[in-house]
């Protein structure tokens, strides 16, 4: 079994380049469906998320030509299905977009329901509800969901929540939908802007992503494109906790820093010098963290995706922290592996109460989610010893090069899959 084995202790120090925002991507690659015409799509990131929808979309006749690591090249004009059934779809929260572009452009869809991380009940009724009030008849039997209409007709539509996925979905199934369109309460993520931008340089008519109203007027069709994907706002908070965690100093590159606020805020509460520049930004930790308190919230908010990575980082700090997860309800259950390393964190309700350690220790770990997974990573930096984690197939979901990356910073990590590959790396790290 693939695992990475990591021995704590080393400061992070140097440049490392962030990629193109995975969440961001997904919703962009199912939206490159809604045209007949050739788009190309720069700074994807490679990582599994993006090759499994990528694999989902060639499944119902998409050709995907791949003109670098990062660029795709996509054509849509010979999709000969709208129903996405791979093996692979269930695997990825994000194949729903496909329900909303395919059912944009074709009036008909039908996708295997979403799997993704296990971090709590995940609703779709704020999807559905979107498609309804467009026109559209949706059914869920089998494990699949449909949608299908005679035509989609502009509607208003509230959110009863604030929510990315459909937000992201009802837009593209509104964009070529007869009239006009209003979303409130919609979600204002980089990644629903993004999305939007990209809609918009293929001729869509979307209006006020970004804020909680979103106006779409419909169009007839869409055109072809070439587009650069933003930065992961979710990597470059990682990196940005990893060097906090470690007492390092990092410069995070090719990112947009507004989109980092609430992180860069949170750092500077613990005591974590932030230095920003247009495209980066500089972290520099040299003392021990300090605690705070923090609830995650809808962007502008401390994202939900970056909430293990600060109880890892508080679980070092001086004091004690209460870390609230208002998003998800089950967010919390890497808190155990934690625990192993000698962290003190009680979980109470959606509320982490981190008292800090003035040390932890490597440990065998398990990643149980993908931004958990990379929390415990951090964590393993930061221990005295050795750890191990395993399951790093999630981790793989969202990090592009991850040990590579962090090898480039100073950590010793490795990725291995026999045991003679982790004695060897024990025996050369010492
Ligand atoms: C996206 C991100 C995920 C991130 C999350 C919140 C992708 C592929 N994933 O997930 O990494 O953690 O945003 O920033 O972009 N909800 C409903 N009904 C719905 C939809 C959502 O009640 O129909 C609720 C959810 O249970 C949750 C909240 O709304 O409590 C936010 O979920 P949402 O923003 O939709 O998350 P995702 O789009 O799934």
């Amino acid at each position: 079994m693939e695992q990475y084995v990591i021995k704590g202790g080393n400061s992070l120090v140097g440049d490392v380049e962030i990629c193109g925002a995975k969440n961001a991507a997904l919703g962009i690659l199912a939206a490159s469906l809604m045209t007949d015409e050739s788009v190309i799509i720069e700074n994807l990131p490679d990582v599994s998320d993006i090759n499994v929808l990528i694999q989902a979309m060639e499944s119902i006749g998409a050709i995907v030509e791949h003109l670098d690591r990062h660029t795709v090249k996509i054509n849509s004009s010979l999709i000969s299905s709208q129903t996405v059934d791979s093996i692979y779809i269930k695997k990825i929260r994000a194949s729903y977009y496909m329900l909303g572009s395919l059912l944009g452009k074709y009036k008909r869809a039908e996708v295997a329901l979403p799997g993704g991380c296990n971090i709590g009940s995940r609703p779709i009724d704020q999807h559905t509800k979107g498609f309804k009030a467009l026109g559209a008849d949706v059914k869920i039997s089998h494990g699949r969901i449909s949608a299908q209409a005679e035509k989609l007709v502009g509607n208003h539509i509230y959110l009863d929540v604030v929510t990315v996925g459909a937000t992201i979905n009802i837009m593209m199934a509104a964009v070529m939908a007869e009239g006009k369109t209003t979303i409130e309460n919609a979600a204002k993520e980089p990644h629903v802007v993004d999305v939007a931008n990209f809609l918009n340089s293929m001729g869509a008519n979307i209006k006020g992503a970004g804020t909680d109203v979103i106006r779409i007027r419909g169009v007839e069709k869409l055109h072809g494109t070439t587009y650069s994907i933003i930065p992961d706002q979710i990597e470059a908070g990682t990196f940005m906790f990893a060097a906090a965690i470690t007492k390092g100093d990092v410069m995070i590159k090719n990112i947009i820093p507004k989109h980092l606020e609430s992180i860069s805020a949170k750092l500077i509460e613990m005591g974590c010098e932030i230095e920003e520049f247009d495209e980066s930004l500089r972290v520099v930790a040299s003392k021990r963290l300090r605690q705070t308190h923090v609830k995650t919230l809808p962007y502008p908010g401390f994202p939900t995706d970056m909430q293990p990575q600060i109880v890892a980082a508080l679980s070092l700090s001086e004091g004690l922290s209460v870390v609230t997860e208002s998003i998800f309800e089950n967010r919390f259950r890497y808190v155990d592996e934690l625990t192993k390393m000698g962290a003190s964190i009680k979980v109470e309700g959606n509320s982490a109460i981190v008292q800090g350690v003035g040390r932890i220790t490597g440990a065998a770990l398990s990643a149980p989610d993908l931004r958990a997974g990379a929390a415990l990573v951090l964590a393993a930096l930061a221990a005295d010893g050795f750890s191990t984690v395993d399951d790093v197939v999630y981790i793989e979901r969202g990090y592009e090069d991850f040990p590579e990356k962090l090898k480039s910073l100073g950590a010793m990590i490795e990725k291995v899959s026999t045991e003679q590959e982790l004695t060897k790396f024990k025996l050369k790290v010492g």
